[in-house]
């Protein structure tokens, strides 16, 4: 589909570690990535509950938007998957059916918020036709926001003169890159799609277009480096950079950190198992094919082996940018420097007005 110049999007994945802007053109033949790039935060200026320092993330926003010199101020951005509430419904098709209505009412028995106080929305993920039956069946996604949450990111964005048009969920947004990254995919198949960020971890096991589980977790890259600053007694600047190996340790000290790392992935190894057990009890007789990762924490070494020996399951990392092609002003070895942050961003970027 060709989607035109001005329904297209700035994607502006606004994490709690790091805010990335994608620039993807649309094209007859392709879809080009312009333009991307990362802005660092300082701690706390964003949690998965919401933006806590919204100066921070505009100067971010803004800075990255000027030295890419991006002229397009329509953007689609993402809240973590952490601050919504989804449920799945079910419902049979009939002309009499009001979908809004019905939506509504269920929606109001799983949200433990005044309606007045949320957004609704939903996507009918799939029509199921049981044998021999006339009846269709809806499989309705039911995606509950709170206002005051959603509205704060737009506010926050039209006073850099952004216009934002779409708020997505960076769980989705992750879907959404992975569909056009990987096409081959049996669809068939059960993927589980595993987003390893600074505070959360995102699971959403797809089959086909459809999101058949997700589950967001609090917690990410950030365990390691507040263990770092509680055992050395040391600032978050300094316990990234001996985390990311930029200062080197040696002996007892080395030993500590390994044994942080280890244990918190072996915590996130847990909670994958966690969900894959959620997954086959939900599906019986239906296995995982494989498992993709992405998110900067899966940046650590090796750690795609080590999750597949503990889960047992094949373990790839998504290359968010394998669908793309890529300008020619962009280094290839920055591009795949970021490529495990980027995922959601390109999520993000591949959304078009139409969409909404
Ligand atoms: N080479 C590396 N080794 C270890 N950790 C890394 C490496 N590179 C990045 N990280 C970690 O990845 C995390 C950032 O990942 P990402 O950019 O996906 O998070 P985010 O999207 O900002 O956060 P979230 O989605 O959780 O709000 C940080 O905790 C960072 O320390
Ligand atoms: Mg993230």
């Amino acid at each position: 589909m060709v989607i035109p110049k001005k329904n297209q999007l700035i994607g502006i994945d606004i994490g709690s570690h790091s805010i990335k802007i994608v620039e993807i053109e649309h094209k007859k033949k392709e879809k080009v990535l312009k333009n991307i790039g990362i802005a660092y935060l300082p701690p706390l200026a964003v949690s998965p509950s919401g933006i806590k320092d919204p100066e921070a993330v505009k100067t971010a926003i803004s800075n990255l938007f000027q030295n890419l010199k991006i002229k397009n101020k329509k953007v689609a951005t993402g809240l973590s998957a952490s601050s919504i509430i989804t449920k799945k419904i079910s419902l049979v098709e009939s002309e009499e059916l009001n979908l809004e209505e019905v939506i509504k009412e269920e929606a109001e028995r799983f949200i433990p918020f005044d309606m007045d106080e949320i957004y609704l929305d939903y996507d009918i993920m799939d029509t199921i036709y049981e044998e021999n039956e006339e009846i269709a069946r809806l499989e309705i996604i039911v995606v509950a926001s709170k206002k005051d949450l959603v509205d704060s990111y737009v506010k926050i964005l039209k006073e850099i003169d952004l216009v934002p048009s779409i708020v997505d969920v960076d769980i989705f947004a992750m879907q959404n890159a992975f569909e056009l990254s990987n096409p081959d995919v049996d669809m068939e198949k059960i993927y589980l799609l595993v987003d390893i960020g600074s505070s959360t971890i995102n699971t959403n096991a797809v089959k086909g277009n459809i999101s058949l589980f997700i589950r967001s977790s609090q917690t990410g890259g950030i365990s390691i480096t507040k263990k770092i600053m509680k055992e050395f007694q040391i600032g978050f600047e300094e316990a990234e950079k001996i985390k990311f190996g930029i200062i080197e340790l040696e002996g007892d000290q080395e030993k500590k950190v390994k044994d942080i790392f280890r244990d918190t992935v072996k915590e996130w190894v847990d909670e994958i198992k966690g969900n894959i057990h959620f997954i086959h009890n939900s599906y019986p007789g239906e296995e995982i094919e494989k498992i993709f990762i992405t998110g900067g924490s899966t940046n650590i070494l090796n750690i795609e082996k080590f999750f597949e020996k503990e889960l047992e399951i094949p373990v790839e990392r998504l290359d968010p940018f394998s669908g793309l092609a890529i300008d020619k002003n962009i280094d290839p070895s920055y591009l795949d420097s970021i490529k495990a942050q980027s995922t959601v961003a390109i999520g993000l970027g591949l959304r078009n007005i139409a969409d909404k």
